[in-house]
C-alpha cells in the first residue's frame, strides 16, 4: 500500500499540464517506478549529457544551456553516488527524478534538456546501457569460473573416476575430463554473451516517442558518444524492442541450468556415500543440531536461484507476448526481472568459482569408485573385437556372461580367473587383464575429445589459449 501520499493532489509537474488534479494513491503507487528503476541513475545521466551535448553540436540548443546541463547533470550524479538525493515517488521513475532535480539546481535551461526525445527511447536507451554492462561483467565472471575449472582439470588430468550415465557407473573417466565439460558449457555461454552484447549494440536514443523527430539531431553522434556501434534503424522497433532483455535472461536462464547441474553434482559428490569431494570451511555449513553434519548450502542455493532466473525469464516474455507496437506501461515490468536475475546469476557464478577452487578432491575414492560396478566390461568386449576378431554384438554378449559370473561370484571382472573367463570364451589370454584395469581404460580412449589424459590435456592447451 501507499506508504507515502503527501501532495496527491496536484497534478504531476512533468505531464500534468492538461490535468486537473493529481493522481489517486493507488494510481501512483502502481504507476511509480522509481523504487526499482533508480538503479539506472549513472546510465540516466551519461545517456542525458550525451543528448545534451548532440543538441548544442546541432544548434538545437545553446551552447551554454548546453553547459548548464551538464554541469547540472554532474551534480546530480554525485549527490545521488553520495547518497544525498532524495528520490520521489511523485516524480515516478529515474528520468523526472533527474530532470526534476536539474530544474531545481539550473532554473529553465533544464526544460531544454527534453527537446527531441522522449521517455520511451529514454528508458530504451538505459536500460539497453545497463544490460550491456552486466552482459560485460558476466563475460569477465564466466572467465573466471572457467579458468578455476581448467586449474583443477590441469591437477587432475590423470585421476580417474567413475563416469555415469542414469547415474549409474558407465566407464571410467578421469576428474580432469569431467571438470572440462563444464568448460565447454561454460564457455558456450560466455560466447551467448558476446553474441548479445553484439546484438544490443545498437543506440535507442533519438527515436523519441516511436516516430523520430523532425530537430536535427545526430543519431550517429550519440550512439558513438555513448560507446554503440551505431544507431538502431526502425524508432517504432526501437522503443517496442526488449529482445536484449529477453535475450540476457535467456543466456542466465541457459547458465544457471549448467550452474545448477554442476551444483547437483557437488550435493552428489560430497555426501558421505559418495566421498568424491570435500567442500571447504568456507563454502559449507554446518547443522544446529546434528554435530557431524557439512552441508551444501551454497550449491544447493545455486540451484535454487535457477529457478528463480527461469521465473524471470517466462515474467519477462509473458509480458511482452501480447503488447501491440510501439510502447506499452507493461513494459515498466521489465526492469525488476532483469536485476533480480542478474543478482541471482552474478551469485551463483562467484560461489561456483569458490567451491570449486576450494574443494578438496578425494581421489582415492574416485579411484576406488571407478572401478566397481564393472565399469571396465566395455573394454573386455573391444579387446574381443580387437584380439579375438569378434563383431562388437557378439563381444558384448560374451562380456555380458562374464559380468554375469563375476556378479555371482561377487568378485570383479579383473578377480575372474583366466579358465573361468576361457569357459566363456576359448580366444580369451592373459592379455586381456592388461585392459581391465581402470587406468588402461581411461589411457585408451584416445579418440579426439576423448578421456585418455593426454586427451584431456589437449582440451586443456586450447581453453588456455582460448580464456
Ligand atoms: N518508467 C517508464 C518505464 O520504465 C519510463 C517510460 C515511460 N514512458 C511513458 N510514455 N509513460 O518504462
Amino acid at each position: 500500500m501507499a506508504d507515502d501520499t503527501t501532495d496527491t493532489k496536484s497534478s504531476n509537474q512533468m505531464w500534468g499540464g492538461r490535468f486537473a488534479s493529481g493522481p489517486d494513491a493507488i494510481m501512483e503507487e502502481i504507476n511509480a517506478s522509481i523504487g526499482f528503476d533508480k538503479k539506472l541513475f549513472a546510465q540516466d545521466i551519461r545517456g542525458s549529457i550525451a543528448h545534451a551535448t548532440m543538441l548544442a553540436h546541432q544548434g538545437i540548443i545553446s551552447a551554454e544551456d548546453k553547459d548548464k546541463i551538464v554541469h547540472g547533470l554532474n551534480t546530480i550524479l554525485s549527490e545521488i553516488e553520495s547518497g544525498n538525493f532524495e528520490f520521489s515517488r511523485q516524480l515516478e521513475d529515474i528520468h523526472m527524478n533527474v530532470e526534476a532535480r536539474l530544474a531545481t539546481l539550473i532554473g529553465p535551461a533544464a526544460g531544454r534538456l527534453h527537446t527531441a526525445r522522449s521517455r520511451n527511447d529514454q528508458v530504451a536507451l538505459d536500460f539497453r546501457l545497463w544490460v550491456k554492462e552486466e552482459l560485460e561483467k558476466t563475460e569477465l565472471m564466466l572467465t573466471g569460473l572457467i579458468a578455476a575449472f581448467l586449474d583443477r582439470a590441469e591437477e587432475h588430468a590423470e585421476s580417474v573416476m567413475p563416469g555415469f550415465t542414469h547415474l549409474q557407473t558407465a566407464q571410467p573417466v578421469t576428474f580432469g575430463h569431467h571438470c572440462m565439460a563444464y568448460v565447454e558449457m561454460f564457455g558456450r555461454d560466455r560466447s551467448r554473451v558476446r553474441h548479445a552484447i553484439e546484438h544490443l549494440d545498437e543506440s535507442p536514443i533519438g527515436a523519441a516517442a516511436l516516430a523520430g523527430t523532425g530537430y536535427p539531431i545526430d543519431r550517429h553522434m550519440t550512439a558513438k558518444a555513448l560507446g554503440f556501434r551505431e544507431p538502431t534503424r526502425n524508432s517504432i522497433d526501437t522503443v517496442s524492442d526488449r529482445d536484449f532483455a529477453i535475450e540476457f535472461l535467456s543466456i542466465a536462464a541457459i547458465a544457471g541450468m549448467h550452474l545448477s547441474r554442476l551444483a547437483e553434482e557437488i550435493v552428489i559428490w560430497s555426501t558421505p556415500q559418495f566421498g568424491f569431494v570435500r567442500l571447504s570451511d568456507a563454502f559449507s555449513t554446518g547443522s544446529s543440531i546434528m554435530p557431524q553434519k557439512k552441508n551444501p548450502d551454497a550449491a544447493e542455493l545455486v540451484r535454487a536461484k535457477t529457478g528463480r532466473i527461469n521465473g524471470s525469464l517466462v515474467a519477462l516474455l509473458t509480458i511482452m507476448k501480447g503488447l501491440p507496437l510501439a510502447y506499452s506501461k507493461d513494459m515498466q515490468e521489465d526492469k525488476e526481472q532483469v536485476f533480480d536475475a542478474a543478482e541471482s546469476l552474478e551469485l551463483a557464478i562467484a560461489a561456483m568459482t569458490g567451491m570449486v577452487r576450494d574443494m578438496t578432491v578425494n581421489t582415492a575414492r574416485m579411484k576406488a569408485a571407478a572401478g566397481s560396478g564393472y565399469s571396465t566390461a566395455t573394454d573386455l568386449a573391444d579387446w574381443l573385437v580387437r584380439e579375438a576378431g569378434l563383431p562388437f554384438r557378439d563381444a558384448h554378449h560374451v562380456t555380458g556372461r562374464a559380468v554375469a559370473l563375476a556378479e555371482s561370484k561377487g568378485c570383479d571382472l579383473a578377480e575372474l580367473p583366466l579358465s573361468d573367463l576361457q569357459a566363456i570364451h576359448p580366444d580369451i589370454t592373459d592379455k586381456v587383464y592388461d585392459v581391465l584395469t581402470v587406468e588402461a581404460s581411461v589411457a585408451s580412449r584416445k579418440s579426439f575429445g576423448g578421456t585418455a589424459p593426454s586427451e584431456v590435456r589437449r582440451q586443456i592447451a586450447f581453453w588456455r589459449d582460448r580464456n
